[in-house]
Formats: structure tokens, sequence, C-alpha cells
């Protein structure tokens, strides 16, 4: 059965992968961005998701030409590097704002189609951050464990009403991300952790252009979408990635952090 599905974050990357892969299986789309960028087979949609009206307003054009909103894909966001003392406090606000507040804005303007239609799926892209966390991407990783927070919680909240929420997370895939990251403002020469930060930041960045290709994680979402009952968490994830979490979860907590901040080149 075809479906009608709005995606955030659908101009780039991962979102536009999905945005492709669901309108390419015959559901209506809706991809949304600042940039309202066109996507094969949707429709594509204005919205900033850190502007209260902005969503609203998109959302009502969508309910004005659509009798349901059958899925919402949280897709939109975008990476702070910078070590944690070097990120000023409307920085990590900024991060927020979009890879949090904005999801729950989302959230927050659809459920009351999906409660009046008795059911949905809000999936919510999280990150592989938020089980482990990297050095000087500290505001980026604590967006990323919020998000995943709130969906467990809300899962909770509206399963009764028969509205499902699930959270996917994505290891390094090769986007627009790396190229879109931001960077503190205290990240400068004169930064105690400018030398760390900067090796640390090249090896992820380097990790992210040999990624996974953006269509391995669309397909991974449409059986999510397609299933009945998804479960909570959702891994979209290389091999290497996986193993990095089993070492995480059978070494002890030392072990592993002497193992990890040589790795990620913070030690
Ligand atoms: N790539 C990875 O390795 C990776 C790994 C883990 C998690 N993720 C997560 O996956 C999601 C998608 O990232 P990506 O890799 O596909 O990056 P991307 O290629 O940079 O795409 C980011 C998308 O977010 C949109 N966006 C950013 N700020 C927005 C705002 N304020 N309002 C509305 N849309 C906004 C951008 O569109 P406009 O600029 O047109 O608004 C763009 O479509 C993000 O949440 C990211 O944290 C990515």
């Amino acid at each position: 059965m075809d479906k009608t599905i709005l995606i955030t974050g659908a101009s780039s990357g991962l979102g536009r992968a999905c945005a492709e892969r669901l309108a390419g299986a015959g559901h209506r789309v809706y991809a949304a961005s600042r940039r309202a960028a066109p996507v094969a087979a949707c429709t594509a949609v204005a919205m900033d998701v850190d502007d209260e009206a902005s969503v609203t307003a998109a959302v009502a054009r969508i309910r004005a030409s659509e009798p349901r909103i059958d899925v919402l894909i949280n897709c939109a966001g975008f990476g702070i590097a910078g070590a944690i003392e070097d990120t000023a406090t409307d920085e990590a606000k900024a991060q927020f704002e979009t890879n949090f507040f904005g999801a729950t804005r989302v959230v927050r303007s659809v459920l009351p189609q999906m409660r009046a239609q008795g059911g949905g799926l809000i999936l919510n892209v999280s990150s592989l951050v938020n089980q482990l966390p990297v050095p000087f991407q500290g505001y980026y990783c604590a967006s990323k464990a919020a998000l995943h927070a709130y969906t467990e919680a809300l899962r909770y909240e509206v399963a009764p009403l028969g509205i499902r929420v699930a959270a996917i997370e994505p290891g390094n895939f090769a986007t627009g991300f790396t190229g879109a990251r931001r960077r503190a403002s205290g990240w400068t020469e004169a930064s105690v952790y400018a030398e760390r930060c900067a090796a640390s930041i090249a090896w992820m960045e380097e990790d992210e252009r040999k990624g996974l290709p953006p269509a391995r994680f669309a397909e991974r979402v449409h059986e999510i979408v397609m299933h009945p009952h998804p479960k909570l968490r959702h891994l979209a994830i290389a091999p290497v990635e996986r193993v990095a979490l089993l070492l995480r979860a059978l070494l002890p907590s030392r072990a592993y952090e002497w193992i990890f901040s040589r790795v990620s080149k913070a030690a």
C-alpha cells in the first residue's frame, strides 16, 4: 500500500536517498529542506526546522492536499566540530536547535494528524555516536543522544494511539555532511586543543568520505517503513563500526578508552 511520507533534510545525502527510494517504490513523498531542492518523483517543500512558523506552514500545506501523513522521517541535521571548551554556548544551542528541537517541532506538527488517522510512523535519524561518542564533536554527539532518549520516551507515549516511533543510527556515509560541518569559533591556532582537534576531525572526515553509499541507508529505511511493527533502534553501519560496538560492550571501559582515544587521535 502506498503511503504519504514527509522527509526532512531531503535536499542532500541520506534524506535525499530515502526520498528517491521511497518515491521509486510508489509512495507519495514530500521532500523538505530549506532549499526546497527538487527530488525526482517527490514534491519539494520549503521547511527550516529551526523555525516554528516554517514547520507549521509546511505541514499545513501538506495536510491541505493529503488526507493522511503516514510517515515522518526526521533527517535534517548538521555537525559542529571543535573542542567542548572552544564551543560557545550559542554555537552549541544552534546544534541542538536543528538536530534536536528541529525534529521535535516537526513531530509536534504531525502528531495531531497521526492521532486523527489512528496511526503513523515517526523515524528519527540519530547516529552511531549516540552509542559511541567521539572527541571534538561533543555537542553533535550530545544532540543525537538527546534525540535518542526523546525517541524512546515518545515511543511509550504514543504507542497506545497506534503511532510507532523508531530511531535509526547511521555510521559513516559519504554525503554532504562532511562539507557542511561547522567549526566552533574557539577552534583557532591559539587553542590548546587545536592540534589534536585537527587530527581527530581529519581522521573522522576521511572515514566519512570513504563511508557507505546513501542508497544503502535508504534501503534500510525502506525496510523499516514497510515493517508493521518496527523495533526502537536500528543500525545502519559498516562491519568495522560493528566491531567497535562489540569492543565497547565486551572490553573493560578503561581498555576501550585507551584504544579509542588513540584511534580517534585524541590521545
Ligand atoms: N553522513 C553521515 O555519515 C551521518 C552519520 C550519522 C548521522 N547522520 C545524520 O544524518 C542526517 C542527514 O545527514 P546527511 O549525511 O545526509 O548530511 P547532508 O548531506 O549535509 O544533508 C543534510 C540535510 O539537512 C538539511 N538541513 C540542514 N539544516 C536544516 C534546517 N535548519 N532545516 C531544514 N533542513 C535542514 C539540508 O538541507 P538544506 O541545507 O537545503 O536545508 C540537507 O538536506 C543528519 O541528521 C546527520 O546528523 C549522518
